[in-house]
Order: structure tokens, then sequence, then C-alpha cells
């Protein structure tokens, strides 16, 4: 089993953490010691109430920002307020999405769950490469069982997901071929659907930063 990673120091982002599994990766995460927590997400009222419990019993290290990650503006003002605010961003979790097949939802829903993902993590891979300037850092691409289980009626969000997982494997084997400076490595999660077990298993999953620069990773859930 990996160490565990450290969250102690580190500055984090989240997507979709107004509720549900990211919201239980910011506490747990701020639980664990994290220095600021910018929890983005489209919905408003839930993702301030939430901000505004957590800062209560975590000393003020959240922010809320609103973020439509099917968009690009969002995506690329977003991630510019939280390195306004934090100066540096050490773990990116893409987090947000969409498990919606229908003809009205499921072109939003691959826009959530790959090409915001996509946007955020080229992103964070710029802010973070050590060649550009950056401190290195952490990105755990948040993936599914249906990214490898062929589900019939879940075809588009089965794609989805296995495009997510695809990619950031991909990105994992490439950057450090291509650049040798970023020490990524990629695993494949084996945790079931449980908040706690989740959360065990992500922070678990992170590597400790002595040795790994850039880690990308995928929780299967
Ligand atoms: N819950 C599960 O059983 C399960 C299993 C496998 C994978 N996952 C994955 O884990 C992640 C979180 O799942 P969850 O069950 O907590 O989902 P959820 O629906 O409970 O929460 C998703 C959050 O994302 C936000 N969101 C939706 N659209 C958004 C957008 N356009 N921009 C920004 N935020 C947006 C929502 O407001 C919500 O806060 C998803 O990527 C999901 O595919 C979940």
């Amino acid at each position: 089993m990996a160490a565990k990673w450290e969250p102690k120091n580190k500055n984090i982002l989240i997507t979709g953490a107004a509720s549900g599994l990211g919201a239980a990766y910011a506490e747990a995460l701020l639980k664990e010691g994290a220095k600021n927590i910018a929890v983005l997400d489209i919905d408003v009222k839930t993702g301030e109430n939430f901000v505004s419990k957590l800062n209560e019993t975590y000393n003020n290290k959240a922010i809320f920002i609103k973020c439509d990650v099917s968009k690009e503006e969002d995506i690329k003002n977003s991630f510019n307020i939280v390195l306004n605010k934090f100066k540096r961003i050490d773990l990116l979790i893409n987090n947000a999405g969409i498990m919606s097949d229908t003809d009205s939802m499921w072109r939003l829903a691959c826009d959530v769950n790959w090409q915001g993902l996509v946007s955020f993590t080229m992103k964070a891979v710029k802010h973070m490469r050590k060649d550009e300037g950056g401190d290195g850092g952490t990105i755990v691409n948040i993936s599914s069982t249906a990214g490898i289980c062929k589900l019939n009626f879940l075809p588009i969000y089965c794609g989805s997901k296995g495009a997510v997982l695809h990619f950031s494997q991909s990105l994992a084997v490439c950057i450090p071929l291509m650049y040798n400076l970023l020490h990524t490595r990629s695993a494949l999660g084996k945790c079931r659907y449980q908040k706690k077990a989740t959360i065990d298993k992500l922070l678990c999953f992170l590597p400790t930063s002595k040795r790994r620069r850039v880690s990308i990773r995928m929780c299967l859930s």
C-alpha cells in the first residue's frame, strides 16, 4: 500500500465539491490539515452553505467559487481566482460529474465529465510543471467502474468515464517520457462506493511529495 499522502500545508482545488463525494473529499482533507480548499461548483446556494459550515470548523480555510465546468470561460476564471488567492495549487481533484444519457443531457454530461476535466488537468499540468517554474503537484481525475465496465443502459456515461481513464493513464505515461522531469504514476483504485472508503483510498493513493512530483491518478468508486 502506498504511503498516505500528507495534506498538511497543501492548497487544494476540487470541482463539483458543493455536495456528494466532492464535499466529502473537501471535509476529509481539511480534517487532515489541508491549508486551503477551493470548492468549485455550479450550485451556488449549496456551495456557499457548505463552505460557511466548513469555515466555522476549519478557521476560514475554504472558499467557494461558482464554476460550471462545462464552460471554458468559467474554468479559466476560477483557476485564476484560486491561483490569485492561494498562490499555488498542490492538489487538483477533478470530481464534477453527471450520470445522464438522456437526449437532452448527454452532451452536457460529456462536457462536464470529460472536456471540463481535460481543461482543468492541462491547466494544472502547466502550473505544476517544474521545468516551467512550477512546484510539482498532484492531479486526481475521478473516473468510475463505468469506465471499464460495459453498461448497455449507460453507454455515454461509460464512454466519458472510459475517456477519463484513458486520458489520465496516457498523460501519466507520456509526461515523464516527454519531459523527464515530472515523475508520474497511474494507479487503478479498487475502492467500492462508500464515501469513507473512497476518501481513505484517495488519501492513500496519493504519493509522498518527496518521491513524486506529479501524479495522475484515477479513483474508481
Ligand atoms: N456516487 C457514485 O456512486 C459514483 C460512482 C462512480 C463514480 N462517481 C463519480 O464521482 C464523482 C462525484 O459523484 P457524486 O455521486 O458525488 O455526484 P453528485 O451528483 O452527488 O455531486 C456532483 C456535484 O457536481 C456538481 N456539478 C454538476 N454539474 C456541474 C457543473 N457543470 N460544473 C460544476 N459542478 C457541477 C453538482 O452540483 C454536485 O455538487 C462524479 O464524477 C461521478 O461520476 C460517483
